[in-house]
């Protein structure tokens, strides 16, 4: 396939790692692979809640079981298995692009947070269909405003690429040597001369 025919998203970026046709063959298509995996497991991570609530509604134990089995079989069959793509094909980009970056350091601390959703769900989907058990609105609605949040800090990060150092976001003086004695001073009440 020509590479003149891809869209300039997947090439545009910092780096200038994969030069030569194969090279960039490759990362076309780690980058296809990793955006459809993102995107099933993102709308995975936001609708699953929303499948969760109807677990107060169920009329008889079928609709509770046809729920279940909905449920279960969305997050083992779709979900993880695109958030182990997502991570995988991610990783593999990162070092044919060497995205060696801060927004590439803070795109990460983001999706952490959002692997940590995915497993807390597979956690909520074993005791949503104990007996007894709901999952209530304020929950729904958390759940699914703060992986919005993750998303768009992720898609920021990721499509804006913001050039930032992480040092410039401390005060100066802690990259400073010997700037400790001053801060202490400044704190301490019985300065030594
Ligand atoms: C461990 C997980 C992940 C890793 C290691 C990873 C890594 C990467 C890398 C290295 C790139 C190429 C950047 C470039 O070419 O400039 C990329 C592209 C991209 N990633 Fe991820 N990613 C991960 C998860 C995610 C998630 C969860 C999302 C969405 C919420 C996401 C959305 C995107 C998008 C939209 C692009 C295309 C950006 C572009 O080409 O301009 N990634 N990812």
């Amino acid at each position: 396939m020509e590479l003149s025919s891809f869209p300039r998203i997947f090439f545009h970026g910092p780096s200038g790692k994969g030069r030569g046709s194969r090279g960039s063959l490759m990362i076309v298509w780690l980058k296809i692979i990793h955006i459809l995996a993102v995107s099933i497991w993102m709308a995975g991570l936001v609708s699953l809640p929303g499948l969760y609530v109807q677990r107060a509604h169920v009329a008889d134990r079928d609709a509770l079981y046809r729920l279940q089995r909905m449920v279960r079989f969305s997050y083992v069959v779709f979900v993880s298995p695109a958030a182990f793509v997502a991570v995988a094909s991610g990783i593999g980009l990162i070092f044919a692009r060497e995205t060696f970056t801060s927004w590439m350091s803070a795109k990460l601390v983001l999706v952490g947070v959002l692997v940590v959703i995915h497993t807390l769900t597979g956690l909520v989907i074993i005791r949503l269909f104990e007996e007894g058990q709901v999952y209530p609105v304020w929950r729904f609605i958390g759940a699914t405003a703060f992986a919005l949040v993750m998303i768009v800090g992720v898609l920021y990060f990721v499509l804006a690429k913001p050039d930032f150092e992480f040092a410039d976001l401390l005060p100066a003086a802690l990259s400073e040597p010997g700037a400790l004695r001053p801060i202490a001073d400044s704190i301490n009440p019985w300065a030594s001369p």
